[in-house]
């Protein structure tokens, strides 16, 4: 069974305790803590937002899906059948996160030579599995970067 560690975004909330730098202010500028609070938290809405994008977000483009079509042809297509990208196997990662499944792929595929692609043919192999299960394209080409994966649910259309 795998775990899907939640990413924390790296962002600490302040806890109860008034950070000295916000009574230093209040102090200075007589601000109520409430107007303080206000623009202290206005920017959190905007960082929550982009840490739960999912797979239904056009999170690839259609140029990457069609890199990783011919890849696939090349070097997956020997073991795998195209009918198996959106069977049981690559379902079971929905509601992780998109790295958890790059992650599997770059570390353990082809699996007669594993990591042997670049980064780059992994996220197009990736952005071709989510095409090939009927998820949008849009206009920001997947990165290859752990955080901006990590911050992307694995998300199908519609639950069987
Ligand atoms: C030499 C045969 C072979 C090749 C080539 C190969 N695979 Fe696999 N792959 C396997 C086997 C065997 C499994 C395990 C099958 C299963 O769980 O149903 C697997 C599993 C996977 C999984 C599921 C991993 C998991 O743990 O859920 C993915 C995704 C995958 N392969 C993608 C790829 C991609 C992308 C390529 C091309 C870069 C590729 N494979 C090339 C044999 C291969």
């Amino acid at each position: 069974m795998r775990i899907h560690a939640r990413p924390t975004g790296g962002r600490r909330i302040p806890g109860d305790r008034t950070p000295a730098v916000v009574r230093r202010l209040r102090k200075s500028l007589g601000f109520g803590a409430p107007l303080l609070a206000g623009l202290l938290f206005a920017a959190a809405p905007a960082a929550a937002q982009s840490e739960h994008a999912t797979t239904l977000d056009g999170v690839y483009t259609a140029e990457q899906a069609e890199a990783g079509r011919a890849t696939y042809q090349k070097v997956c297509s020997g073991c795998h059948t195209l009918d198996w990208y959106t069977g049981d196997v690559v379902r079971a990662w929905e509601g992780g996160s998109l790295f958890a499944l790059y992650e599997v792929i770059s570390t353990t595929m082809p699996q007669d030579n594993p990591g042997s692609l670049k980064r780059r043919d992994y996220a197009d192999l990736l952005a071709y599995i989510l095409e090939l299960n009927g998820l949008p394209a849009g206009e920001t080409p997947l990165s290859t970067r752990r955080s901006r994966l990590n911050a992307i649910r694995f998300q199908f259309k519609e639950n069987r």
